[in-house]
């Protein structure tokens, strides 16, 4: 035989971000969705769900590049969630970009976006509310928006439910968020595997939000503050430093940069449980703090 001929066949299998992009569908009604599902499962393909409230930025799009790794189908979800914001807060102003959210999809390899309107997904007459306890009622995020995870667990119920993916990726940057939602699985029997994403940070460490948009320029300019004391302070306490102690200094480090703090708190990763040593661990460092008119979270581990 000669050596490798010039027309000598191979298959290259691409990895899933480098496939071609194509547009996702579209799916705005139930029906809809169930039909697509329906083929999907019926072709035994595994489907992905990552749920989102839209203005997309590239903490969204490494969720869809692990989505796309471990399943064939990858639905995400774009709905601003009116339950799961206080008549107080940003439902009004929060930041809906859906075509630019449709661009950044189709280049992820998305297969379809689930953006029903919100009376498809609470009906005229709906009555029922998911209410987590446990870590819910850790006395971090529960403490400042007391109807948070209500709304976040009854979406995040309804979209596992509708989407009957077999997993669902959520960030740590909603690091509470997420332990509430392996809860609700577990408790509600849900055939679902909850993966959780690193956070992905801007080049000066202030991690990805939809919210970041909100930053004054001088905001901005402070805003990288949050992961520099997180990280300074986890690592003294992993070198341990008096836990309390370092705490305060963070602390006061946070409001002096000119923050208003709602909580930085030393916590067991699983169960949120406070702790006041290092000896129980996994341990994660919490941020919640408010500059201007923007609220920031962040956290590390330990
Ligand atoms: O993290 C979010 O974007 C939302 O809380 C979620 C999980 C999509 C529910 O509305």
């Amino acid at each position: 035989m000669r050596g490798r001929s010039a027309n000598f066949v191979g298959i290259v299998l691409l990895p899933p971000e480098n496939r071609m992009a194509h547009r996702p569908l579209i799916v705005r009604t139930l029906p809809a969705l169930r039909r697509t599902i329906k083929k999907w499962r019926g072709g035994g393909e595994k489907i992905a769900l990552v749920p989102t409230m839209g203005a997309l930025h590239a903490g969204h799009i490494a969720l869809v590049r692990l989505a796309r790794r471990r399943a064939r189908r990858v639905v995400v979800s774009i709905f601003v969630n009116p339950t799961q914001f206080a008549p107080n807060e940003d439902f009004a102003n929060y930041p809906r970009a859906f075509d630019a959210d449709l661009a950044a999809l189709e280049n992820a390899g998305v297969d379809a976006v689930w953006a029903p309107a919100v009376d498809e997904m609470y009906a005229a007459g709906f009555a029922t509310r998911v209410v987590p306890d446990g870590v819910a009622k850790a006395g971090l995020e529960d403490a400042f928006r007391p109807h948070f995870f209500s709304g976040v667990a009854t979406v995040v119920t309804k979209l596992l439910v509708q989407c009957a993916p077999d997993m669902a990726v959520f960030g740590e940057k909603d690091f509470q968020q997420l332990k509430v939602i392996e809860q609700i699985v577990a408790d509600l029997d849900l055939p679902v595997k909850i993966t959780g994403a690193p956070i992905v940070r801007e080049p000066d460490g202030l991690a990805m939000s939809s919210r970041n948009a909100y930053l004054s320029t001088q905001h901005r300019a402070v805003a990288p503050t949050l992961f520099r004391v997180l990280t300074d302070c986890a690592r003294r306490i992993a070198d341990k430093a008096h836990v309390a102690r370092t705490l305060d200094e963070g602390g006061i480090e946070i409001q002096t940069a000119g923050f208003g703090l709602d909580y930085f708190e030393l916590r067991h990763a699983q169960t949120l449980a406070k702790v006041a040593t290092t000896s129980n661990g996994p341990l994660r460092l919490l941020v919640a703090a408010r500059i201007g008119r923007t609220r920031l979270i962040d956290n590390v581990a330990v």
